[in-house]
């Protein structure tokens, strides 16, 4: 199912600076930035060579990514894996005993189409499969 690594997810606490120390210590180059009000977070996509990083930070304490942050401090989030078709490849993880965030895909951040896995079928890992 899964094709290849698409992206990680980092939570931090200053976008702006985390976005400087990605650009000056690994060459990443911003290619996305955007604001969800309704998840309560704003995150950059940052590429890195064939892949890329997402570096969110939440705007609301009660949002999913803020009560992250308050249990488990900044550091990785998620895991993204790019699928061609993201249909079939929800239904091969429903089909797999997977537990599933999404039942449907829903339109990501960065335009894509989205799903999320429930990390405690995934070894413990939040996990986002993205149509590329
Ligand atoms: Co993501």
């Amino acid at each position: 199912m899964p094709v290849r690594i698409h992206h990680v997810g980092v939570a931090v606490t200053n976008l702006d600076e985390s976005i400087l120390l990605y650009r000056s210590a690994f060459g990443a180059e911003l290619v996305h930035r955007a604001t969800n009000e309704k998840e309560g977070l704003e995150a950059a996509f940052l590429r890195m060579g064939d892949g890329e990083v997402e570096l969110m930070t939440p705007l609301r304490e009660d949002s999913p990514v803020g009560k992250f942050m308050a249990k488990r401090g900044p550091g990785f989030h998620h895991v993204a894996y790019g699928v061609s078709d993201i249909e079939s490849a929800l239904a091969e993880a429903r089909a797999a005993g997977l537990e599933l965030i999404d039942n449907e895909p829903r339109v990501g951040m960065h335009g894509a189409r989205i799903a999320f896995l429930h990390p405690k079928s995934v070894g413990g890992v939040l996990t986002e499969l993205v149509e590329i």
